[in-house]
């Protein structure tokens, strides 16, 4: 078992990671749980597949768990599912001492989270991440949150959780198409602040997405290192740092927005093409080497990811591209933050890029 942790003055919390943790769970829970009954907020998919484990080792080891059930997929993050949750939690009687188990992917992670940052002003919570995304991304650093009809995560807090269970043999009912978006998310740390970690994942990555136990460990290990690293630094995105988070996510959203966030483009699956996306526009402009560009598409495509834009069939032209960023949530009195790169592992935030000129380069991306 890996432990990671992630350091915040007054919020620090532990990161595990392994295979069966849920079998174990007794000793680590024990210490945040003081009552005998436990809400679990549970994404269906991940109670279909992984429930009977998860409740069988919190009975085993004493515990009388409560299931909410969340049905799979973005719609649950509304203000309707969150009314649902929050009155749930509270006939469960939970109070601020208590924590709140969170079972599932980003989905049950970021509406648990926010429902639990505001339930009496803020109660505890335990994120059990059941998929790759979440385990290297979403259930570390706090960021919560629901959808709204104006878009995406616009409505949430920054609410650390109290522990994270990172139990890798959750990933063994796991879709290979959800492991592979997760995997974008693992490369983006190689690639923005690490290149020893690329190099490594050009000849491991196969065994990463075969779910290899050590492979998959280390890979999960090192990015949450990685985050956990970011995020101790930046915790609310303010001076920079945590924003190179968001490689390849201005292109992604993007893409998102034009896919309808829909199934047709996982969000893993956009960001795998927008960090294709950044590295070209960074050779374009000059910044990274046309190798290093060509490489980060060969690693994604190798992962069986989209890596270029006529893979995707859109008709639509760059400016309808660029016009989705317009309403991206980072845009900043006017300007549009993006990440760019002057190496693998040299990411960094430019704050003069032009929107016009980004719906050029993604008109030629178009038919390249
Ligand atoms: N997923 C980006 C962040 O946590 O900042």
């Amino acid at each position: 078992m890996a432990v990671i942790d992630v350091a915040l003055a007054g919020r620090s919390y532990q990161v595990l990671i392994g295979p069966a943790l849920y079998e174990r769970c007794g000793e680590s829970l024990r210490r945040f749980l003081r009552k005998q009954a436990v809400p679990v907020v549970a994404d269906a998919g991940a109670l279909a597949a992984q429930g009977p484990r998860l409740i069988g080792a919190l009975e085993a080891a004493g515990f009388a768990p409560a299931i909410f059930e969340v049905p799979a997929g973005e719609a649950s993050k509304s203000w309707e599912g969150l009314a649902r949750l929050t009155d749930w939690l509270l006939a469960q009687g939970v109070e601020r001492g208590d924590h709140v188990l969170a079972f599932g992917g980003g989905v049950v992670g970021d509406l648990t989270g926010f429902a639990c940052a505001i339930l009496k002003r803020g109660c505890g919570f335990i994120q059990l991440p059941t998929t790759l995304l979440a385990q290297v991304d979403s259930s570390v650093g706090g960021k919560t949150a629901i959808n709204t009809v104006a878009g995406k995560n616009l409505v949430g807090a920054f609410h650390q959780p109290s522990l994270v269970l990172a139990d890798t043999t959750t990933l063994a009912t796991l879709p290979q198409r959800e492991m592979r978006a997760g995997y974008a998310e693992v490369l983006k740390y190689g690639v923005l602040g690490d290149a020893a970690f690329f190099d490594w994942l050009e000849a491991h990555g196969a065994a990463v997405l075969a779910r290899e136990g050590a492979a998959l460990e280390q890979a999960i290990a090192t990015s949450v290192a990685a985050k956990a690293r970011i995020v101790a630094e930046d915790e609310r995105e303010t001076t920079g740092t945590r924003a190179l988070l968001n490689l390849g996510h201005t292109f992604g959203h993007a893409l998102e927005a034009e896919t309808g966030f829909s199934d047709r483009l996982l969000h893993g699956e956009a960001v795998a093409l927008g960090m294709v996306l950044s590295a070209r526009y960074s050779a374009r402009l000059g910044l990274l080497a046309g190798a290093d560009a060509a490489r980060i598409g060969r690693s994604i495509e190798a992962a069986g990811l989209p890596a270029t834009l006529p893979a995707l069939g859109l008709a639509c032209d760059g400016a309808r591209l660029a016009q989705h960023m317009r309403h991206d949530k980072k845009m900043d009195a006017g300007t549009l933050p993006f990440v760019l790169l002057r190496g693998i592992g040299a990411a960094f935030l430019a704050r003069d890029v032009a929107l016009g000129d980004v719906a050029a380069f993604l008109d030629e991306e178009l038919v390249r």
